[in-house]
């Protein structure tokens, strides 16, 4: 049965009908036509369906829409401020990192996770938190070169 929903969503609150248990995912794409998160694997495994929840990394796929009221969501388009790219999406271009682009969502919002935590991290640590996403084209080296280059200039 269709409940009232509060969400914070990229700084603006939004009101909607909906099912509580339906996954956040379904909600930004169809109700909201923010089709950054990607629908890749439904199970918590893929990653392409992050957003950050409260500056944490959060699939979208399975976790019901009701679970995030009271929070914080930004998804990668919430991440331009006054029509420029966040600057972890140049660094994307710069290295050309991407291949078909479908990981890349998952990519940046697990780099921007790590990054709020620790700043400058190791080779290790960014592995590690990108380990999250997986990447069908096999450019995991090139998405970890963009958080190095990111990281260094900042
Ligand atoms: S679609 Fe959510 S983790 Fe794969
Ligand atoms: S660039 Fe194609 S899935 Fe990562």
């Amino acid at each position: 049965m269709n409940k009232s929903i509060e969400l914070h969503i990229n700084g603006e609150r939004k009101l909607l009908e909906a099912d509580p248990e339906e996954p956040l995912l379904y909600i930004l794409r169809n109700d909201f036509a923010l089709k950054g998160p990607k629908f890749g694997c439904g199970l918590h495994q893929c990653g392409s369906c992050m957003v950050l929840s409260n500056g944490e990394a959060s699939y979208t796929c399975r976790i019901p829409c009701a679970t995030f009221e009271g929070k914080k969501i930004q998804t990668i388009e919430g991440l331009s401020q006054n029509g420029k790219t966040h600057p972890i999406q140049e660094a994307f271009f710069d290295v050309q990192a991407a291949q078909c682009g479908y990981c890349v969502n998952g990519m940046i919002i697990a780099a921007l996770a790590l990054i709020k935590d620790v700043p400058k991290p190791s080779e290790k640590e960014i592995k590690e938190a990108l380990s999250k996403v997986i990447c069908r084209c096999g450019t995991h080296s090139r998405f970890v070169d963009v958080v190095k280059k990111f990281t260094s200039t900042t």
